[in-house]
């Protein structure tokens, strides 16, 4: 009798050993209409939503190497927000990455590199205030502080050509500064208004108003020739969005729903500087219900500041052992999650929130995997003046239908991956042929896609040229 109460008494000491605790229950559920489902906890299988109105704030951070599924969560949580809340998103995209995705959601995409930016617009503000942003825009990416005479320079040649003209540029300003000989000053800014560059240079398109309320809208930053451009270009768009977010004023909503995603995704430069207006929309982006998501690789990137003032954040794989040490030192978990870190496959998270009740020690715990809903995925293949477009599953369907066996699927998915879901018709073409296929039955499976005859033609002439061309290049090694 002893023996075995001993026994069980030290079992259940063994089960408080392997599980660590998780948050409350109460804490986690929540109605599918309130809060973001985004997945189970590992040990106990709570079901965790994440519900704006029981957090500190609506902030997120998503911290993870390479491949480990931090833009598949900014993905999953902006798609289940807007179902759930109507709520608006605008993703700084400095890689491109989101392009597909928000056009495949209904989403619109600005290209930066097509679109002008002025970045002297007034956007209805004061000119002493905007002179006073601009500035801080320049201590950020020239170093301006560091420049004190040239900063003033910059200052007051601001102020002079408010003065002369209705709508200044850029480039104004830096021949002002030449004008007045402030050759080091003018220096100092024309890497911004560089010739062939004027995405800077011209009377806005862009409708700063419109991006904030037109449901998901991604701005593709990576056409912009350089990271510094690309750095103002966004500084710029959250200062707009700033002054924007104070304008509408604050909302009597006790839900807290969000009515703005703002997603920044390795936009290292700006979130590293505690003067940029990533740190003020954090701030004050709660009274506004306006929300920061922010991603990284390197989580020493972002600013402590950033760190304190985040009320959600999922750490997914982390390799670096200084850069757990720099999350672990802002958050602090046990050595147990610290090693599941390390060693998390795709998709697997620690999660850290911050509840306003605070009733709850535990603030990071294991979620079993972010259960994201795969978007419907479009294929598209190039051929011609025309692109075929199909659904994935479908085109698998069609190709398992043709014959081909599992490992041949898995090759063709790989290719159009790797492509980002868009590949060439002749590409198409030569894994088929590469796996025994004959002409007449690719012919017949192109048609059925969909392609028209004079494309195929052309696809058809373009393999051949292809291996022409290879023809003669190996020819060409063999001497
Ligand atoms: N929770 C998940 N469940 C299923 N698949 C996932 C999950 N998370 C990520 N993936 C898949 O893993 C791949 C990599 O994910 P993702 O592109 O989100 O990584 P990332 O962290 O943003 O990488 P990078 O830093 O290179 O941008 C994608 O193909 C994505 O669909
Ligand atoms: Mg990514």
């Amino acid at each position: 009798m002893k023996i075995s109460y001993m026994l069980s008494k030290d079992v259940a000491r063994n089960m408080i050993v392997v599980h660590p605790p998780e948050p409350r229950k109460d804490l986690l559920l929540s109605r599918p209409a309130e809060g973001v489902y985004l997945g189970k906890t590992r040990f106990l299988g709570t079901p965790v939503f994440w519900d704006p109105s029981k957090l500190i704030n609506p902030h997120v951070a998503i911290i993870g190497i390479t491949g480990s599924g931090k833009s598949y969560t900014v993905k999953t949580f902006i798609t289940r927000a807007s179902l759930i809340w109507n709520s608006n998103a605008v993703i700084l995209d400095w890689v491109g990455e989101y392009n597909n995705w928000v056009k495949q959601a209904g989403g619109r995409v600005i290209n930066l590199s097509k679109e002008k930016l002025n970045i002297l617009d007034l956007v209805g503000l004061p000119k002493h205030s905007r002179i006073k942003q601009i500035i801080s825009a320049f201590d950020i990416l020239a170093d301006l502080k560091s420049f004190p005479q040239e900063r003033d320079e910059i200052e007051d040649a601001l102020e002079n050509i408010y003065e002369k003209k209705r709508k200044p540029l850029l480039i104004d300003l830096v021949k002002y500064l030449e004008r007045k000989n402030r050759k080091r000053a003018a220096r100092l800014l024309k890497r911004f208004a560089a010739e062939g560059s004027d995405f800077f240079g011209g009377k806005s398109t862009l409708d700063i108003k419109k991006l904030t309320n037109s449901g998901l809208v991604c701005v593709d930053l990576h056409g912009l020739p350089t990271e510094e451009m690309r750095s103002l270009a966004g500084l710029t768009i959250l200062q707009y969005i700033k002054e924007f977010m104070r304008a509408e004023g604050m909302t009597e909503d006790s839900d807290r729903r969000v009515r703005l995603f703002v997603v920044l995704d390795e936009a290292w430069k700006i979130a590293q500087d505690e003067r940029s207006d990533v740190i003020t929309i954090l701030r004050e982006g709660r009274k506004y219900n306006f929300s920061i998501i922010i991603a990284t690789q390197n989580p020493t990137d972002m600013h402590k500041t950033i760190f304190s003032n985040i009320g959600t954040i999922f750490i997914l794989r982390l390799i670096l052992k200084e850069y757990r040490d720099y999350v672990r030192e802002s958050i602090g978990y046990s050595d147990f999650v610290d090693g599941e870190i390390s060693r998390f496959g795709v998709g697997n998270a620690a999660m850290n929130m911050i509840f306003s009740k605070r009733q709850t020690k535990v603030s990071t715990f294991l979620l079993d995997r972010i259960d994201g809903e795969d978007p419907l995925f479009i294929y598209k293949i190039r051929g011609g003046k025309m692109d075929v477009e199909i659904e994935r599953e479908q085109f698998i369907r069609m190709l398992y239908e043709l014959g081909l066996n599992e490992s041949q699927l898995e090759i063709v998915r790989k290719e159009f991956e790797k492509k980002d879901g868009v590949l060439e018709g002749e590409k198409v073409v030569e894994i088929l042929e590469r796996f025994g296929y004959s002409k007449s039955s690719i012919i017949s499976f192109l048609r059925q896609l969909g392609f028209e005859e004079k494309n195929l033609i052309r696809v058809f002439s373009l393999v051949k040229m292809r291996k022409a061309t290879k023809g003669v290049v190996n020819v060409v090694m063999e001497e």
